[in-house]
């Protein structure tokens, strides 16, 4: 069976690199005018897979909606936290009971308008490196976006937004210098790798969630890495496999910070710092690249 026959794959929304067959223009469409509540939570990420999407539903389910993500009736992670821009027959947006929580890759300039009066936003960003390397494996596990054979032709069309999620560099700077417009928190994936319980802090401190110790211990023990491996909620394997190939990898591949040190060659790092220099000299942030 030859994966790669029905392979779709990119088109271009708006300037923004999307999954054909994943995303639908009129659900796009509407979503500028997507009306935002008090009570929203939205965590923005560059797709996919970079920084722990999967993390963060698991994570935010754990923090509004334990009940529902625990047990033999568990939903999904990523029914209790959507892509906003997915649309999902089961479910209208509109009418989720508050707190609606939702992750979301898109851009700044795509994200609701609402969302700059009312609601909250996470951005959560990783190493580019890092990403790349997420990123290039995943390509190979699902079957919705085109096999990578070589790393160093991939890294070339990440670096130049040739991608699912366009360009990774525009993204971050995009949402970066538009912050102050938002209710908006940045988090790394390596603070969160580095130290989860401080993190859950930070989050749930800015979601003005007040929570226990039993209540945090809690979380920071099912976040963790292998125990979100083990879960069959929280590591999206009950996915459809029809979009996954098991056997060429999985959501939680790793989880470490620096594994592009096992991809990147000499050279490859030369060309990518060369052109994270460039892109990203006028913006005030700095990534964690070892382990
Ligand atoms: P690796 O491929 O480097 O392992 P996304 O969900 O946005 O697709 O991001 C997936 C990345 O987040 C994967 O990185 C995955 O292992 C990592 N990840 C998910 N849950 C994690 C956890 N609990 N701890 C550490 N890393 C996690």
């Amino acid at each position: 069976e030859n994966r790669k026959d029905h392979r779709p794959i990119i088109s271009n929304y708006k300037g923004f690199n999307f999954i054909s067959n994943v995303h639908d223009q009129k659900h796009l469409d509407s979503l500028e005018t997507f009306e935002i509540r008090e009570t929203d939570v939205f965590v923005i990420t560059y797709p996919k897979s970079d920084t722990g999407t999967t993390w963060f539903q698991y994570l935010l389910s754990l923090l509004y909606y334990s009940n529902e993500v625990e047990g033999e009736d568990a939903k999904m992670t990523i029914e209790v936290v959507p892509w906003i821009e997915v649309h999902m027959k089961k479910q209208d947006y509109c009418k989720k009971p508050s707190p609606r929580l939702f992750v979301s890759h898109l851009p700044y300039n795509l994200i609701p308008n609402g969302l700059k009066e009312k609601g909250k936003v996470i951005y959560v960003a990783r190493n580019p490196k890092d990403v790349a390397v997420s990123f290039y494996h995943f390509h190979n596990f699902s079957n919705f976006l085109e096999n990578q054979e070589s790393f160093g032709d991939f890294l070339n069309k990440f670096l130049h937004g040739n991608v699912f999620g366009s360009s990774w560099f525009d993204h971050i700077k995009d949402w970066y210098s538009h912050k102050h417009e938002f209710d908006f928190l940045y988090i790394t994936y390596e603070e969160m790798n580095k130290d989860l319980r401080s993190s859950v802090l930070k989050i749930s401190h800015f979601l003005d969630k007040k929570l226990d110790e039993k209540t945090i211990d809690m979380i920071v023990e099912k976040g963790s890495f292998k125990n979100m491996k083990n879960n069959p909620v929280a590591n999206s394997e009950r996915l459809s496999s029809e979009h996954f190939d098991r056997s060429k990898g999985s959501f939680l591949r790793k989880g470490k910070v620096g594994d592009w040190k096992n991809l990147f060659t000499v050279a490859h790092n030369e060309r990518f710092d060369e052109f994270y220099w460039k892109a990203m000299k006028d913006v005030p942030l700095d990534f964690i690249w070892d382990p």
